[in-house]
């Protein structure tokens, strides 16, 4: 048991408390629609890019003792006292609300309701840090095979690069059209599952169509719940540091009940 008492969640669905300064075009809304993504060279100030790095380092680092119940080995077990092979902090606005009244967060609000409609609200964020020279890729899945199997989905994933992302470090991959896929078959990582992350049963699908999203720091890019991506490993000598933000336009019961039993077999597991 953590000995300190996490912090609540923070209103993630509050208006940003300042105005957006960028907002996409309608060709960049129209590009997101025909093919569940886009890639945005800017989001944020570049002033604001170290000012969100060094939050960020902090809650991988010196706050690792608070933030260790969110903190996971996203591509392996968790296992005390050994670093994490790909960290991830669920929530780290719980840990920084500072993160929170970022001009980031001002502008990806908005655009995310430029592209999902005013009903569309943040839910959530999340940290993935990937270690410099790490083996380990971020595979193949879609968000939705995450997420509660009796309950249907409209939303999008916003992810941001605190630092150029290259396909040298581990920039997002795609499959332009995936987005109007159902959901496909998932494992765990590696079929272990004690393994938090999924991945796309290997060969039931042909990725020979991805395209690779490079962008330079305090780019973005957007992605619908379907919509099938990946980074591969890290081979740079520095971190690879991604901010991922969650909307939601909406989540209801599904009429039509359906089964992730590789959320199943996790969950057995765990237990
Ligand atoms: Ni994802």
């Amino acid at each position: 048991m953590n000995a300190t008492t996490p912090p609540p969640v923070p209103d993630y669905g509050a208006p940003a408390p300042i105005p957006a300064t960028q907002l996409l075009t309608p060709a960049q809304v129209e590009f997101f629609h025909a093919h569940g993504y886009l890639a945005v060279d800017r989001v944020m100030p570049l002033d604001e890019i170290p000012r969100v790095r060094a939050v960020y380092d902090r809650l991988f680092n010196e706050d690792r003792s608070r933030t260790e119940g969110d903190l996971y080995n996203l591509t392996g077990t968790k296992e005390q006292g050994r670093r994490e092979a790909v960290a991830q902090i669920l929530q780290p606005g719980k840990y920084a609300p500072e993160l929170l009244v970022t001009q980031l967060v001002a502008n990806v609000k908005a655009m995310m309701q430029q592209l999902l409609g005013p009903e569309c609200r943040m839910v959530g964020d999340h940290a993935i840090n990937k270690p410099p020279r790490n083996a380990a890729a971020t595979p193949w899945h879609q968000d939705e095979a995450y997420w509660n199997p009796a309950k249907e989905y409209s939303g999008l994933s916003v992810w941001v690069p605190l630092q150029p992302a290259t396909k040298l470090n581990g920039c997002m991959y795609f499959v332009p059209g995936s987005h109007r896929l159902e959901v496909i078959p998932h494992q765990p990582i590696g079929n272990d599952p004690k393994v938090p992350g999924l991945e796309v049963v290997p060969g039931a699908f042909d990725f020979g169509s991805a395209v690779a999203c490079e962008l330079p720091a305090g780019g973005a890019t957007f992605h619908l719940e379907r919509t099938l991506h990946y980074t591969p490993s890290n081979q740079s000598d520095d971190y690879r540091r991604a901010y991922i933000i969650v909307g939601t336009r909406y989540e209801r019961p599904r009429a039509v009940p359906r089964r992730f039993e590789w959320q199943e077999r996790q969950a057995a597991a765990r237990r």
